[in-house]
């Protein structure tokens, strides 16, 4: 595991900016997984200028991201399809043939995971994953509890996780308690992860995902099993570490 200490959450932006674009300058990135929620937002505003600035060619990438909610259709505007066409798609204009998110409203959920999966391994598998963290430990939708050798699969979303996207919806009642979700066997057979972490709030989870003991009580400790990941963050994130 290497850790890149940032100074703060706009240095942490432009770090996870440069290491991405540097690997998709140098083609080693074909496939590259996709995270949502508030931490990646200004990674993808600094990472649209360097790939608009150096005019680089999107024809042979694909991306694919972690996670969905179930029962929202893709324009709805709270859902990652739209997150994605606001946060990076349409300001890089990559053709959307090649962008890959799980459908949450297709009223057969457990037939979409399994599409979604294939989909995946038919790309040839996730070359860069990038991730967040949840504050109770949990990567893509993985709540803890879940299985290491979960594949893609429809979650029920923990209370707090519920809560913390709340933020993002008017109406609280109308935030989904469910959602398609990459398993975390589906995520560590990505070639490399890049988890990026910003402020106090995560230090807790960050201090158990790299000093705790492996458990799937805490999902993210089983990153430490991997033998290519990054983490990039911030001097809040990592304040707890011994
Ligand atoms: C998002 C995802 C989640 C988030 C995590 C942290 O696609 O899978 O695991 O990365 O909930 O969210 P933020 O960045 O909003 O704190």
């Amino acid at each position: 595991m290497k850790i890149i200490k940032a100074e703060n959450y706009n240095d942490m932006s432009e770090k996870a900016a440069q290491f991405i674009f540097e690997r998709l300058i140098r083609g080693d990135v074909k496939v590259l997984g996709l995270a949502t929620g508030g931490t990646p937002v200004g990674l993808y505003k600094r990472l649209i200028k360097h790939i608009n600035d150096k005019n680089l060619s999107l024809s042979a990438l694909h991306t694919v991201n972690l996670d969905e909610y179930v029962g929202l259709s893709d324009e709805d505007p709270n859902s990652y399809h739209q997150y994605m066409e606001d946060e990076l798609f349409r300001p890089i204009n990559i053709p959307r043939d090649q962008t890959h998110l799980p459908h949450g409203d297709t009223g057969d959920s457990e037939a979409e995971c399994k599409r979604y999966e294939r989909l995946i391994q038919d790309l040839g598998g996730i070359d860069l994953q990038l991730l967040g963290i949840g504050q109770n430990g949990h990567i893509g939708f993985n709540e803890p509890g879940s299985s290491f050798s979960g594949r893609t699969a429809v979650v029920d979303l923990a209370p707090s996780t519920i809560e913390a996207n709340a933020r993002y919806f008017t109406d609280k009642n109308k935030v989904p308690r469910k959602a398609i979700t990459m398993g975390i066997g589906t995520i560590m057979e990505s070639r490399s992860i890049l988890l990026l972490a910003s402020g106090k709030d995560k230090a807790e989870a960050v201090k158990k995902m790299i000093e705790g003991e492996i458990t799937e009580q805490t999902p993210a400790t089983v990153l430490q099993n991997h033998s290519d990941l990054t983490v990039i963050a911030d001097k809040e994130a990592l304040s707890q570490l011994t």
